[in-house]
């Protein structure tokens, strides 16, 4: 058990003797949690292959799902890549720092283990003063993962961190709940046309109007929808974002979704299970079961992408049996909120309209 210490720091004018003290523990091949404006980061000396062994073991983390390289300046990316692109020039330029993760073709100076031996590398420069502070003051480029228990929901607060990670980190710099609340989007520049594997806080629409042939792999919008008697079935769990109860989403038009969540409430509770409500402000009036969170208006998905993983785990610490979401557009955020909500759920999907 590693003591893990708490480091209370301003968001915006983070105190210098605290980034000292973080960025001492990574120079030494330690593993600093800290906030960016997407969730909180667990941060390693990218450079340093013991160090980034630890970071994946702190949080169960499989070798072959290579963490994002940060950096805090647009010349740190020179030594880690191949080859700038006219393209990522220009994504950049518009986009950093900021919830963007591009993925370049690899520099061979970077450690194997570092991209898990693959020759392409994820880099990204984070939009919060902390984060840009520590990886200044550490002088490396620092590989973070989100700083969960690999399976679990990102953390939006410190308290998230120590609820996953007390005693198998050395420190967390602690600033408050992040503004964004889902991971920054991942662009990957080495096909062409570049292709989008995770949405984040960069939506689709902004990056088109920079790059107009960036296109969506596939695994963005993959649903695997079941049927409404086999939703009720185990099937294969996805372990991802995952909260420790069952969960579904519903998905369709707003009125059939609305009766089909009231329809697999009444099911549940039949079945003597305790039942949680993830819905939006404008079904929760309308909806009863055991505990009911709204993630806010419709019409408001930045909102929703805030409190989305910080309700998941909410729903943990009330021990409902079953979660039941609601769906929203899959315009803006709402891509990114949608990709998650599919995968916590393990792709157990109803359609509503059926
Ligand atoms: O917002 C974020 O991106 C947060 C904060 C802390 O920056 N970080 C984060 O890291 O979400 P992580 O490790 O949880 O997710 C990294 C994602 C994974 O889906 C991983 O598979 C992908 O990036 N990735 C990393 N290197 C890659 C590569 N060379 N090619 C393709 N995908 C890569
Ligand atoms: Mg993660």
């Amino acid at each position: 058990m590693k003591k893990t210490l708490v480091l209370k720091v301003d968001s915006q004018r983070p105190d210098e003797e605290k980034i000292k003290i973080a960025a001492e523990l990574i120079k030494n091949g330690g593993l600093v949690a800290f906030p960016t404006e997407t969730v909180y980061g667990l941060g390693a000396n990218a450079l340093n292959v013991e160090a980034v062994l630890e970071l994946f073991k702190a949080k169960n983390r499989p070798l072959d799902n290579p963490p994002i390289v940060h950096v805090s300046d647009f010349k740190d990316l020179h030594a880690l890549v191949e080859e700038v692109s006219c393209a990522a020039q220009m994504l950049t330029e518009a986009f950093w720092p900021g919830p963007l993760t591009l993925i370049f073709k690899r520099s061979k100076d970077v450690p194997e283990v570092t991209v898990a031996c693959l020759d392409t590398i994820a880099i990204r420069m984070p939009r919060h003063n902390v984060a840009l502070a520590l990886i200044r003051e550490s002088g490396c480029p620092i590989s973070a993962p989100s700083a969960n228990l690999a399976g679990k929901p990102s953390p939006t607060s410190a308290e998230h961190v120590l609820d996953d990670l007390i005693g198998r980190i050395d420190a967390v710099l602690d600033a408050g709940p992040t503004h964004i609340g889902v991971e920054s989007t991942v662009l990957d520049l080495t096909v062409d046309p570049p292709q989008i594997l995770r949405p984040g806080g960069t939506t689709y629409e902004d990056l088109r109007k920079i790059l107009p042939k960036v296109e969506l792999n596939p695994v963005v919008t993959a649903d695997k929808a079941l049927a409404f008697e086999k939703a009720r079935s185990p099937g294969v769990k996805h372990k991802h974002y995952a909260p420790d109860a069952e969960m579904v989403v519903v998905e369709g038009d707003a009125e059939h979704v609305m009766s089909k969540m009231k329809e697999l409430i009444e099911l549940y509770s039949g079945e003597g299970k305790k039942v949680g409500v993830l819905g939006t402000d404008e079904t929760v009036r309308s909806l009863e079961a055991d505990v009911i969170k709204s993630m806010g208006s419709r019409t408001d998905l930045a909102r929703v992408a805030r409190n989305l993983f910080k309700q998941l785990r909410e729903f943990n610490v009330e021990h409902v049996d079953v979660i039941v979401a609601e769906s929203v557009l899959t315009e803006g955020l709402g891509l990114a909120v949608m990709n998650r909500l599919r995968k916590a759920a393990g792709y157990r999907i109803v359609k509503a309209s059926e």
